[in-house]
């Protein structure tokens, strides 16, 4: 049997929404012929993309291969075919439309961060639990090919005691200012007003990380900066940059690992990928990228001797062992979508709820007080 499940995408003309839960999500799992759960029974997703530009929707439609849109937000959600209702739209305009999908009894699924605001971020979790609905946020980096693999070595105890996490997160955004040279993200992510900053983008994520890779995050300090002051923005004019464009975070665990991660749009890479984690304890340590992961044991530990009047002996890089593929690793935010389907569907557990997806917001809203006072910060289990 199939069984289809009517899903409103709204918001996905922007980045996100076109990339990542489009083409490589909701499309890719029809072209794949659905979710096949057993023998009898498959699930096909039915999209409906929403949104404000009839011409833009029409244009992504057919690029999908000719699938319904609509301008008309209320007639999709009065639809009760359509059973999900998910948001890729700006952070800002978030809470109006999970409220509208509340009042409709949809499930709901959504971009992080839900909220700029941890009390605003709360209430929503809220709206959705009171009304007993199915709810849940991208929490894409968890399914990151790399990290997968990290987990295997996690779980096989490679690691011993695990130490410390040092995560480096950036790349260069350009300010748009050079000709062959145009910004590769949208300006609002440079204004505050606009929901916009580094910090409330990436300790979101560096949240459901820690928490569930390294345990439960119960301390930070941050500092952020404004690094590049003025940037050129979609119509190519100049506009003063009110966020932060780098983040500079140390978190604590409760059990004691230190977490560093770095997060900036203003650093050129040198470095294995966009993003790199390496992680360091008694027994072994391991660096992952978005797709690898390299081991090194304790008991392949070079031993280095400092001395700079010599070139160095040691090729650090040789010292590692890459953890081969498994199995099949697909993008990650198809595995989560996959996930919050057959949980809609067959009730099956999903943890990545907008409670979850709160506890990122309140993250991001600490560093930002943390790096206003200069000073180190607990985070209150308040969230359950
Ligand atoms: N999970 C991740 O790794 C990740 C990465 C980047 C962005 N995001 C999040 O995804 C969201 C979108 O980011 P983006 O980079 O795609 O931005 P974007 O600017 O490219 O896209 C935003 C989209 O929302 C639409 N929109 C804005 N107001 C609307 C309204 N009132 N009604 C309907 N549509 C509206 C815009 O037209 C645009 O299509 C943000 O909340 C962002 O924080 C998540």
């Amino acid at each position: 049997m199939i069984r289809h499940i009517g899903i409103i995408l709204n918001g996905v003309t922007g980045r996100m929404g076109t990339n990542q839960h489009l083409f490589r999500s909701i499309k890719a799992i029809m072209d794949q012929g659905g979710i096949k759960v057993n023998d009898d029974l498959t699930i096909m997703p039915k999209p409906i993309l929403t949104g404000r530009n009839a011409n833009k929707l029409a244009a992504l439609a057919a690029r999908a291969g000719g699938l319904p849109y609509t301008t008309d937000l209320d007639a999709a959600l009065a639809d009760d075919s359509n059973e999900i209702f998910f948001d890729a739209s700006g952070t800002l305009q978030r809470a109006g439309f999970i409220e509208k999908a509340v009042k409709a009894k949809k499930a709901i699924y959504c971009e992080k961060p839900t909220a700029v605001e941890t009390a605003e971020a709360v209430r929503l979790a809220k709206l959705c639990e009171d009304a007993g609905l199915k709810n849940g946020v991208v929490q894409d980096k968890l399914w990151l090919t790399g990290i997968r693999k990290f987990k295997l070595l996690r779980d096989q105890g490679f690691f011993g005691r695990i130490l410390s996490v040092r995560g480096e997160f950036g790349y260069w955004v350009f300010t748009g200012e050079h000709e062959g040279q145009p910004a590769q993200r949208p300006s609002w992510n440079y204004r505050k007003e606009d929901g916009g900053g580094i910090i409330i983008d990436m300790l979101c994520h560096w949240r459901y990380v820690i928490d569930n890779l390294f345990g439960p995050v119960k301390s930070i300090s941050c500092l952020g900066a404004t690094h590049v002051p003025k940037r050129l923005d979609e119509r190519g004019q100049v506009y003063d940059c009110t966020s932060d464009d780098a983040c500079y975070a140390t978190m604590e665990t409760a059990n004691g690992i230190v977490c560093q991660f770095n997060s900036s749009w203003t650093v050129r890479v040198r470095r294995d990928d966009l993003f790199t984690m390496q992680v360091d304890g008694t027994l072994g340590s391991a660096t992952v990228t978005l797709r690898k992961c390299f081991a090194q044991a304790a008991g392949v530990t070079p031993r280095p001797i400092w001395n700079p009047d010599i070139e160095q002996p040691i090729n650090f890089f040789q010292g590692w062992q890459e953890v081969p593929d498994a199995t099949t690793y697909d993008n990650a935010f198809k595995i989560q979508w996959e996930e919050f389907i057959r949980h809609v569907v067959l009730d099956e557990p999903f943890r990545y709820s907008l409670r979850e997806g709160a506890k990122g917001v309140q993250l991001a809203e600490l560093g930002l007080k943390s790096w206003a006072e200069r000073k180190w910060l607990d985070v209150p289990d308040v969230l359950g």
